[in-house]
């Protein structure tokens, strides 16, 4: 068959229109703002980003990563309770609530494993409801942002910590705990279905996390003699309800 120009020239047209779409896929001519590439911040950097400009966007990070929590104006703004956390890397406040001075460090160091968990828990927490915008370079991304020695430390510890708790737990499902209820003529109450109340002193690393070092259980009569189970303070050996 001879070339014809009659079913050439569609042909170059549909080639460069194929061309064409291929280098600007649709997509990117319609849907106006590109996707925002993760992007490396330096802590100064970073720091702009604390609510005090109307203009810009709230970032926070936490153990190294950053997010846009525009959308907590009220918490993260200035003003807000959380406005400490703005334009920086607090990870340590997310366990201690100490937001002043020194408390706002991005240093885990000596907390218990728990405790990183609860802060790598923060982490998922912003993963699911804000949006992520990049990278620390500091403690836990280097400037190529890579992760660092001290966040493989911190990701290893936290499911250490998540094993602890789980196994606690375990432990804790095994002996069911007192009812307890507050009311204004009796005070605070614990009581027991089924056993005698006592109180359990947590394994040292779960009672770090918190004030829950001590929990109420309930214990069988031929159990009581075991080691650590102290009976409410003004309360029979053998009561099945205390006040505290
Ligand atoms: C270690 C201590 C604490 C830390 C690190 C902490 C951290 C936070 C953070 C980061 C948020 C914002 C979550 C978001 O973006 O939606 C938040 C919200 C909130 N916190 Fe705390 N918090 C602490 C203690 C407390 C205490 C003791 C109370 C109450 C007595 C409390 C009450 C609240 C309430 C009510 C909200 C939700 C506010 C709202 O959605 O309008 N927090 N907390
Ligand atoms: C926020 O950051 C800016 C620039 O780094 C600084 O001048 C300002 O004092 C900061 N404001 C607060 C509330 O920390
Ligand atoms: C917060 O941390 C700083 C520095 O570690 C310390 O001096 C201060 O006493 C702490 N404040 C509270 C309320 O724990």
């Amino acid at each position: 068959m001879r070339w014809s120009p009659f079913l050439g020239i569609p042909l170059v047209i549909a080639l460069i229109s194929f061309l064409f779409f291929k280098i600007f896929p649709l997509s990117s001519l319609i849907s106006s703002p590109p996707p925002l590439q993760p992007r490396l911040f330096s802590a100064e950097e970073l720091s702009f980003y604390n609510g005090s400009d109307p203009q810009l966007p709230i970032y926070l990070a936490i153990v190294g990563s950053v997010f846009d929590v525009t959308k907590g104006k009220s918490h993260y703004g200035a003003g807000g309770g959380y406005n400490h956390f703005a334009g920086r890397d607090a990870s340590r406040a997310f366990v201690s609530g100490n937001f002043t001075g020194d408390g706002l460090t991005d240093s885990l160091q000596g907390l218990s494993s728990p405790e990183v968990k609860s802060v790598v828990d923060w982490r998922d927490f912003y993963f699911k409801t804000y949006i992520y915008v990049g990278k620390l370079d500091g403690r836990y991304y280097d400037s190529k942002g890579n992760p660092t020695k001290y966040l493989k430390g911190v990701e290893a510890k936290a499911a250490r910590g998540a094993q602890l708790l789980e196994k606690q737990k375990d432990e804790e499902a095994k002996v069911p705990s007192c009812n307890s209820r507050w009311s204004q003529d009796e005070g605070s109450e614990v009581w027991c279905d089924d056993g005698y109340p006592r109180l359990v002193q947590r394994p040292i690393e779960i009672a770090l996390t918190g004030k829950m070092s001590k929990r109420c259980a309930c214990y069988k009569e031929d159990e009581l003699e075991q080691a650590g189970l102290e009976v409410y303070e003004g309360c029979d050996f053998f009561a099945k309800k205390c006040r505290i």
